[in-house]
């Protein structure tokens, strides 16, 4: 019997705590093909970013193409996030020096050859600002009837953490964030409104240390980290932004989601990066986004916690 083909997905990403927790959720799921990981400047400096993502897949074993790609958004400074994620971007537990060398490509070059070449269509999972996406959908128009959908982690209907209104993802690149939203590229939006529903609690980083193991360890040691930052907003655990996005391509019946129409604020003084959200179709532009509402928690975390017991 010839075995299951996972479905070929890549993964942009700007570890990050939920980033690294993401990609070991990605990572464990044979449901996936990882083809690349590419990696953005977000969270912290693109030379951290890609020392995170190359010393997390070190520490679990996994080597695959790690391609570096944009240091800044495409016309704005860069805005990072070490309130959140500390310095390193990834502050906490001790990580390994990577075991391997990133590719020699830049990532948008990896997001284009890999698509192009693909007999499957691709399905994207950016997990961060959305510079490297723009790029390859700029540079390469013609790969967009190769993707199958980009599940991307950010934005809010109805939400913000980076401002009232908007997510850090979007605010740090709102110009290339409306480049991949009015590709034509089928799109599903894994915002605020998911996960912020989508938190684990002390008990839950407790439940995975108790599990045993390197790997459940570390994503135990990584919580206890990024913990700190959530309070602040009233909440009792902290939300699993990233790992939400893979999950919603491991399961999308996991997520709620509508058909709406979806554009970005690029000029605003107070809303600059807001994902402008038309539930009523008052504007009359056709719905370019599946816009997740809703997550089963439940189920998730399940999936999270079955993941983190295969790497043992
Ligand atoms: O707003 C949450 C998002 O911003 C997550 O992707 C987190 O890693 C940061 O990049
Ligand atoms: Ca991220």
């Amino acid at each position: 019997m010839t075995p299951v083909q996972g479905r070929p997905v890549i993964i942009d990403c700007d570890p990050g705590h939920d980033d690294a927790i993401a990609l070991l959720l990605a990572f464990a799921s044979p449901e996936l093909d990882v083809r690349a990981v590419t990696v953005v400047a977000g969270n912290q400096t693109l030379d951290k970013t890609l020392r995170n993502t190359l010393s997390v897949l070190s520490f679990a074993g996994i080597q695959t193409e790690v391609a570096a790609g944009a240091d800044r958004p495409l016309v704005r400074p860069l805005v990072t996030a070490p309130e959140v994620h500390g310095e390193s971007g990834l502050d906490g537990p001790a990580l390994p020096e990577p075991a391997f060398s990133p590719s020699p490509r830049k990532a948008w070059e990896a997001i284009i050859d890999l698509v192009r070449s693909s007999p499957q269509k691709v399905t994207l999972i950016p997990l961060g600002p959305l510079t490297n996406i723009a790029l390859a959908l700029r540079t390469a128009p013609d790969i967009c009837s190769n993707i199958e959908r980009i599940t991307f982690m950010g934005g809010a209907a109805r939400d913000g953490n980076w401002s009232p209104v908007a997510e850090f993802n979007i605010v740090v690149d709102p110009e290339a964030a409306r480049i991949v939203l009015h590709s034509g590229v089928p799109i599903t939006m894994i915002g605020l409104d998911v996960t912020h529903k989508a938190q684990l609690y002390p008990s839950d980083t407790e439940a995975l240390r108790a599990m045993g193991g390197r790997v459940p360890t570390l994503v135990a040691d990584l919580m206890d980290f990024y913990s700190r930052f959530h309070p602040r907003f009233g909440f009792q655990g902290s939300p699993m932004h990233d790992p939400c996005a893979v999950a919603a391509v491991l399961d999308p019946s996991l997520v709620t989601t509508r058909s709406l129409y979806v554009d970005v604020e690029t000029r605003g003084e107070l809303t600059s990066g807001q994902t402008v959200t038309d539930f009523y179709g008052v504007t009359g532009r056709a719905a370019n986004v599946d816009v997740g509402l809703d997550i089963d928690r439940d189920r998730f975390v399940r999936m999270l916690f079955e993941a983190m017991k295969r790497y043992e």
